[in-house]
């Protein structure tokens, strides 16, 4: 299921107000607009946009909400302050609000998922598409470094647990992210189904805990 799915079913009816935090270049706040949600996504690196602000979380008025739901998307991971980062979250949501996020668990990489990662990579660059990687150790290392200092799996689910009632909730596929093309991500869940490799991401949707 693309991750907009999972938002809808999470969110209610439109014309709600939708904060998407880390935005991107804005497809999915493109995409709440044109179904009829009263989005505003923020990004650093957001590109213009009528539904776009370059700002990041820590930056945004609390006097902007109160929103109906909060989204990210690969995103909360990256917030240096992460509980403070909710705290605001938080602030901004309508009491019983709503936050669904797509996040990395990028440290449950074990070998077979590597492996396949290696595999992966290997056979797009055969394609034409990308560098082959180097040995397998090599590619371990570079994981680690890249995810050096960003939360992981377990680190965001105990966060996002101290302030939001889960309603959703399931582990998913996240290399084809990186590696690209449909084809590996329908294979990617397949073998995350079958408990071949780890899923590297979960989605969470949470209602906010009434104090
Ligand atoms: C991995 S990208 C994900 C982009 C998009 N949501 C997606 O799923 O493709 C993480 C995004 O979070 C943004 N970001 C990082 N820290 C942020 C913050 N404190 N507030 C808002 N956005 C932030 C980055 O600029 C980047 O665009």
């Amino acid at each position: 299921m693309p991750f907009e799915d999972f938002v809808r079913a999470q969110l209610p009816p439109a014309p709600a107000r939708v904060l998407e935090v880390g935005a991107g270049a804005g497809e999915l706040t493109t995409a709440l607009a044109v179904a009829g949600y009263d989005p505003l996504g923020i990004d650093p690196a957001a590109p213009p946009g009528d539904r776009l602000r370059r700002l990041v979380l820590e930056d945004l008025g609390a006097d902007e909400g109160p929103f109906d739901a909060v989204v990210a998307s690969h995103a909360l991971h990256t917030i240096r302050d992460l509980d403070g980062g909710l705290e605001k979250v938080a602030a901004l949501l309508r009491p019983g609000g709503v936050l669904v996020v797509e996040e990395p668990a990028w440290d449950r990489m074990d070998e077979p998922t590597l492996d396949w990662l290696h595999g992966q990579r290997r056979a797009l660059a055969a394609a034409g598409r990308g560098e082959p990687p180097a040995g397998l150790e090599q590619l371990g290392a570079e994981w680690e470094a890249d995810h050096l200092g960003l939360h992981g799996g377990d680190t965001l689910r105990t966060a996002l647990a101290r302030r939001f009632d889960e309603r959703a909730f399931t582990w998913v596929a996240a290399l084809h992210r990186t590696l690209g093309g449909v084809a590996s991500e329908v294979l990617e869940q397949a073998l995350v189904d079958a408990e071949a490799i780890q899923p590297l991401a979960f989605r969470f949707a949470g209602s906010l805990r009434q104090e």
